[in-house]
């Protein structure tokens, strides 16, 4: 009798710290926080909107689906150990996850290029045009060098349309994978961005 009362008090005490925590999670909210998607963040504060924005891009060159291909090239391209004068053009999905199959969240249309005669290294001339939530149409231009080799890259946020007009900021870039025959590569990003309410 005393081993089934201890069941059904563990049983409640179980019940009442799930009720708690249901409970808990709305407080949690910060009253500036407009909407809040897994992977994009909106504070308000004044005038002032402050977005952070997480991602990843998939830069797919290998293979019978290449979302990256290469539309020009020098003739010193081919005997530039760093690709000096390639151009490729780009729509590379973007996804909340590092898996490519995760949701998507948008997508990277524009084109980059080697810019680099001595180090590798590329310039970015790119939109990130996004599709979910209340990001739906909104996108970012990014116009920025990228060395692409370092671990972590810094790149230019210079405008941007919608809920990014008269945006500015900065996207820190970290490749989580790259496969190094085909120059496959999933990049994570991080960016923030300020634009006004
Ligand atoms: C590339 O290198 C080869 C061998 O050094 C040379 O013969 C050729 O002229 C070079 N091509 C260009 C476009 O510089
Ligand atoms: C963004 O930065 C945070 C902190 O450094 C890190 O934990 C997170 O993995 C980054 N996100 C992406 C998509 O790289």
């Amino acid at each position: 009798m005393a081993a089934a009362n201890s069941v059904w008090i563990s049983l409640l005490v179980s019940i009442i710290i799930v009720i708690l925590f249901i409970q808990a999670v709305p407080t949690a909210h910060s009253q500036n926080d407009e909407d809040q998607l897994i992977w994009a963040k909106r504070v308000v504060s004044g005038n002032q909107v402050i977005t952070n924005l997480q991602f990843y891009f998939h830069d797919v060159v290998g293979g019978r689906n290449p979302s990256a291909i290469r539309i020009a090239e020098a003739p010193q391209t081919k005997n530039s150990t760093t690709f000096f004068g390639s151009l490729m053009m780009i729509d590379d999905a973007l996804t909340v996850g590092p898996d490519p199959a995760s949701k998507p969240v948008g997508r990277a249309r524009g084109m980059y290029g080697s810019a680099g005669q001595t180090d590798f290294g590329l310039i970015m001339a790119l939109s990130y045009v996004f599709s979910d939530g209340i990001y739906d149409g909104s996108s970012f231009s990014m116009l920025s060098i990228n060395p692409a080799t370092e671990t972590v890259r810094e790149m230019a946020v210079v405008g941007g349309t919608g809920l990014f007009r008269m945006a500015r900021g900065y996207a820190i870039a970290r490749t989580y994978w790259l496969n190094a025959a085909t120059g496959d590569a999933i990049v994570g990003y991080n960016v923030t961005i300020l634009t006004y309410v």
